[in-house]
């Protein structure tokens, strides 16, 4: 169709007044538009597979990805948008894959990694370990003033929380509370505070808005603390909790320029298998709730660069963690 129009245009111009070297001009002008049409498709489709482009589904190269999920939304073209994200967690299980998915991100800048004991080496060699920045942090119940304006200064416009583990791996359920829902909050409120307030809208789309907090939560997780659950209710409930302190603080936060800066989203997960194309894996994820690890690390790092792609939608349960292409391409192998 695309194709057709010049010449359809140029052709309403020729009656029988047009003089023969008219009409030469005519086709010739609409053989030109022609011809930069094929070549810009020609080129886009091209470069489109150019190795610079991320391979990950994560890649911000949607013509509007949208970049605020506050209730006032904001829409902007994100094509260039490099950004800082802070990671906590990524010693362990989850948080490890999710680092290796950030560093070899091509729309991830730098890495800022708050951890209590020091990360592989293997983070710091190659062609991307510069990416990676290691911050020894041994109370995360507090996050001094000098960390924060380091964090602030260096242009951090997100944050991944993969810390904690399950309620029976803590001495007590005490224990498992303050690591579960007071560590994040502690967290979340310091880059509420601290850090959403430092970016604007009008930066966009050079930089992110809103500050993104995405919250490794999990499957059956309750906000209602007084519900009679039957299964697993600490470990649900606790999550729950924590989930509905974070909300409660994005709520709270600031607002720039008439919107919120600082926005949660939380994952919540099923089992948590690891990385694996087996035909078992696959039968497992497509009938328990459960995801492998890789596509969860996909989904948080696609959340905390896009949000959810819905302004209302800050939940994204076991299913959308899979990611979009999980039932297409899986209906096809399995
Ligand atoms: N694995 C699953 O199947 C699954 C399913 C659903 C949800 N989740 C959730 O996903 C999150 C991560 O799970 P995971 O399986 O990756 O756990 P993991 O392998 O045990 O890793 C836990 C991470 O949290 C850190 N951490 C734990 N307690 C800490 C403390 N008191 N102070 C500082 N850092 C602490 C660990 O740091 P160190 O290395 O320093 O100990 C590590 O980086 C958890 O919140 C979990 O509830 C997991």
């Amino acid at each position: 169709m695309g194709v057709q129009l010049p010449i359809a245009r140029s052709l309403t111009c020729i009656n029988d007044h047009t003089s023969g070297d008219e009409v030469v001009h005519h086709l010739n002008s609409a053989f030109l538009v022609e011809s930069v049409q094929v070549w810009l498709r020609y080129t886009s489709s091209v470069s489109s597979q150019l190795p610079i482009r991320p391979t990950s589904p994560s890649s911000p190269t949607s013509l509007f990805s949208d970049s605020s999920h506050n209730h006032n939304s904001i829409r902007t073209t994100s094509t260039t948008v490099i950004m800082k994200v802070l990671l906590c967690g990524a010693t362990g299980f989850i948080g490890s894959e999710i680092l290796e998915q950030l560093v070899v991100h091509n729309y991830i800048d730098r890495v800022y990694v708050l951890t209590r004991q020091p990360l592989a080496k293997k983070y710091f060699s190659g062609p991307k370990g510069h990416k990676v920045t290691e911050i020894i942090h041994a109370n995360f119940e507090e996050y001094p003033d000098s960390l924060l304006h380091r964090l602030r200064d260096e242009g951090v416009e997100g944050c991944i929380w993969a810390l904690g583990g399950k309620v029976e791996s803590y001495k007590t359920l005490e224990e498992a509370q303050r690591v579960g829902i007071h560590y994040p909050m502690q967290a979340a409120e310091a880059c509420a505070s601290k850090l959403a307030t430092a970016l604007t809208p009008s930066a966009m789309p050079k930089k992110k808005f809103p500050f993104r907090f995405v919250f490794i939560s999990a499957w059956g997780a309750e906000q209602d603390q007084f519900r009679t659950l039957w299964m697993w209710s600490d470990s649900r409930k606790l999550k729950g909790a924590a989930e509905k302190g974070l909300f409660d603080i994005a709520e709270a936060s600031e607002e720039v320029m008439g919107h919120r800066c600082f926005e949660v989203l939380s994952l919540r997960p099923g089992g948590v298998l690891k990385k694996s194309e087996a035909i078992g894996t696959l039968l497992w994820e497509a009938t328990v709730p459960s995801v492998t690890v890789d596509r969860l690390a996909r989904c948080a790092v696609k959340t905390v660069m896009e949000g959810s792609g819905d302004a209302k939608k800050k939940i994204l349960e076991n299913k959308d963690c899979m990611g979009d292409d999980w039932a297409m391409v899986n209906t096809l192998t399995l």
